[in-house]
């Protein structure tokens, strides 16, 4: 009997150590959306991966990954003002390799050496480091940045490259860190809990050979809590190219705006209850 329970509990941790990159919902990490709802399915490509990001053993934000472009479809995290301190290392997901390797994001020094893998095998449904040397026109636009932050742990764990797109570098350095760190610096004032969603749209271009979709544009959304219900909520838009310049809009506004770039059909980025007006 004893022998049966202890059978059931090592398999039950069995299954929890691999299960970062999940199938269906991000079931380990719905803390990071309000209400514990994502956006619903229409952005949701066929070839995609549920990411809760891991670092140094604890949940920091949550990614929804396109594995055919190579890019994020968005990142979901609760903002906290910060200020950046640039860390020099960047990560990739082991678990884009094999669900058996560590939920832990990593150098791909230490990805490689420690499951014994080529370059090419972390490449295949991820970009790398040297995909976004090449083009010195495209700078690695974060989604979740670390000025939204306010601890060094967590500011850390946004250099995962499944958090990153090829961003102008005009509009990354311009207008969206501008909005990244003003503009919700401004709007989140008031707010006790500010839960964000940050996405690229895909474009038809890429970078490295083909292997890395550069957005055609990024766009971010945030729902205001004040003491727990949603008091207001805002978007963001921007054309990724030399036009340097971030739209400021409704939650409703953006969405429809979305379902343009998503054949008309409706995106819902938040739970019904933050204002679309
Ligand atoms: C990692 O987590 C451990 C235990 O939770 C903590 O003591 C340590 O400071 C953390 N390391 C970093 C780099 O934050
Ligand atoms: C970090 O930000 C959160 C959310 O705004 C806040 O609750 C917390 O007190 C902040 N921590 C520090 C150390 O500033
Ligand atoms: C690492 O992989 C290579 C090629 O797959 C293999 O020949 C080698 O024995 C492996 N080394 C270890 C330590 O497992
Ligand atoms: C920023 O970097 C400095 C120097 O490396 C370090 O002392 C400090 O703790 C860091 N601050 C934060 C908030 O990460
Ligand atoms: C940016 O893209 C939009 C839409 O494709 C286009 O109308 C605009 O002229 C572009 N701006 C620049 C500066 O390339």
């Amino acid at each position: 009997m004893l022998g049966l329970l202890l059978l059931q509990v090592l398999a039950s941790c069995l299954w929890l150590g691999h299960s970062e990159v999940v199938d269906d919902f991000f079931k380990n990490c719905p803390q990071f959306f309000f209400d514990g709802i994502p956006p619903n399915d229409v952005l949701r490509p066929s070839n995609s991966a549920l990411i809760c990001q891991v670092y140094n053993n604890s949940y920091h934000f949550a990614t929804l990954y396109n594995k055919g472009k190579r890019i994020p479809v968005y990142s979901a995290y609760i903002y906290q003002r910060g200020k950046c301190n640039r860390s020099s290392s960047w990560f990739v997901e082991p678990q884009l390799i094999s669900s058996s390797f560590s939920k832990n994001m990593d150098t791909q020094v230490c990805v490689r050496c420690q499951n014994n893998i080529s370059l090419d095998q972390i490449r295949e449904n991820q970009a790398v480091t040297k995909d976004y040397d090449a083009d010195k026109n495209y700078h690695r636009g974060h989604l979740n940045p670390c000025s939204h932050h306010n601890n060094t742990i967590d500011k850390t764990a946004t250099n995962t490259l499944t958090n990153i797109v090829p961003q102008n570098k005009k509009l990354n350095q311009g207008a969206w860190k501008s909005y990244e760190i003003t503009t919700m610096a401004q709007n989140a004032q008031n707010c006790k809990t500010t839960y964000v969603i940050t996405g690229a749209v895909p474009g038809n271009n890429a970078i490295s050979k083909d292997r890395v979709n550069i957005p055609s544009h990024i766009w971010s959304a945030a729902c205001c809590l004040v003491g727990k219900k949603p008091k207001k909520a805002w978007g963001a838009i921007a054309e990724n190219n030399d036009s340097n310049k971030v739209d400021v809009l409704t939650l409703g506004d953006l969405e429809t705006r979305l379902s343009g770039h998503y054949g008309g059909r409706a995106v819902t980025l938040f739970h019904k209850a933050c204002p679309r007006r």
